[in-house]
């Protein structure tokens, strides 16, 4: 076995005890010897994502945090609501490391050719625990990044990019031909967009600021709905006349906006129908929410005929739908455009201590339009 993997090294834990209080701290962890097939990554760059946040917050209200800990080893320590605990007993007390994923150089191997060869590459892993120094995994989960490119332009080169891709593969397969994308300035909305033109796929994106209507717009999209003007539902309802965008992926999850995207298919289906009928028009409208931005109740106000969908979407989902050499080539055209198409955006690095500090964990958590953090583990 080559290596040059130190014994142990940090990773970040959230923790959630039975006396219902979040606990975020780093871990001095053992890096595993690589079995066979296996490698060991030093990661170096592994991005913030809202479905992150998750698991890492456990939703707690990151405005009654306590500090504490040393400047190498801060602590964060969160009183939970009463109601929050509910939908987290599987998690009590257990120490859960955080990050869906990113990327870094391979630095040790197993003995088997597979693993061997990746030794000092450049690779991008999806496997969970990403904010860690290191990270022990098969070879065959590492997408190997193209010569020279740094392990920060592939650290989000999961997550985000299959997800879009999903998003047009999920519209064909159900026979759409347009999809309507909401929170659509984030940044997976912004590789949609430049997807779609990509794909010819005809795109309607609702925004929630002038802004951000104006920032799609600077990167080629046509349609842009913002949610608050007065006219968005008269908007609506042009898009998806001119589109025929009859499916929808809502990140935003709470409140009226799948209703609203299903009142404005329906006004624009029934627009074209030369009957009239007291049932609405039979054409099949879905909304699959799939982030819960808002995470208020969705609320629906049934106006929208009986012709409809409404339903969960998840990137793992629809990836167990593909066969492997599908899956495979998603990976490649996710690389082939990992600085274009699929290129993230972060507003500021942090170290695994600084991810821990006060002005971090304030910033990320707002989850804000080009407001990306990149925890870089590698740096102390
Ligand atoms: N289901 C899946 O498999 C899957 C996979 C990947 C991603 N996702 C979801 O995709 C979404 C986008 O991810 P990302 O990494 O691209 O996010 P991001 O870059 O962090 O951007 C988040 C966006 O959400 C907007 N936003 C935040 N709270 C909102 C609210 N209450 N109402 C409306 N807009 C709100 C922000 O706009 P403002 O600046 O106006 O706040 C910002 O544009 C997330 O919800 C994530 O969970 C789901």
């Amino acid at each position: 076995m080559a290596t040059s993997a130190p014994s142990s090294g940090l990773e970040l834990r959230s923790l959630v005890s039975d006396d219902g209080v979040l606990e975020l701290s780093l871990v001095e962890s053992p890096v595993v010897d690589p079995t066979a097939t296996q490698v060991v990554v030093g990661v170096k760059a592994a991005p913030i994502n809202p479905s992150d946040l998750g698991l890492l917050l456990a939703g707690a209200d990151v405005g009654a945090a306590d500090f504490g800990g040393t400047a190498e080893r801060p602590t964060v320590r969160i009183t939970l609501e009463a109601r929050t605990m509910r939908s987290l007993a599987g998690r009590v007390g257990k120490s859960l490391p955080v990050g869906n994923e990113g990327a870094g150089v391979v630095v040790s191997t197993g003995s088997d050719p597979t693993a061997k060869a990746l030794l000092g590459k450049a690779v991008a892993i999806a496997g969970g625990a990403m904010y860690a120094e290191y990270r022990c995994v098969d070879a065959s989960q590492c997408l190997v990044l193209p010569e020279g490119m740094p392990p920060k332009v592939g650290a989000s080169s999961f997550v985000n990019p299959m997800t879009t891709l999903g998003m047009i593969g999920t519209m064909r397969n159900e026979g759409h031909k347009g999809l309507i994308h909401t929170a659509a300035a984030s940044n997976l909305g912004q590789m949609l967009v430049k997807l779609c033109n990509e794909e010819h796929v005809a795109l309607v994106n609702v925004v929630r600021t002038p802004a951000q209507e104006q920032l799609l717009r600077s990167i080629g999209a046509t349609h842009v709905c913002n949610s608050t003007a007065p006219t968005f539902m008269s908007d609506l309802i042009d898009a998806i006349g001119d589109t025929g965008a009859t499916i929808a992926f809502d990140a935003v999850g709470g409140g009226p906006l799948a209703s609203q995207i299903l009142t404005c298919m329906e006004a624009a289906s029934v627009a074209s129908m030369t009957d009239y009928s007291r049932y609405g028009s039979t054409t099949h409208k879905q909304v699959y929410i799939y982030g819960g931005l808002d995470t208020g109740p969705t609320v629906l106000t049934r106006s929208f005929g009986f012709a409809w969908g409404l339903g969960g979407w998840l990137v793992s989902s629809f990836l167990q739908s593909v066969s492997p050499a599908e899956f495979q080539a998603l990976r490649q055209r996710v690389v082939a455009g990992l600085d274009s198409t699929f290129a993230s955006s972060y507003t500021k690095e942090v170290s695994l201590a600084e991810a821990l500090r006060p002005a971090a964990l304030a910033g990320y958590s707002k989850k804000a339009t080009g407001e990306k953090y990149l925890v870089t583990p590698g740096s102390r």
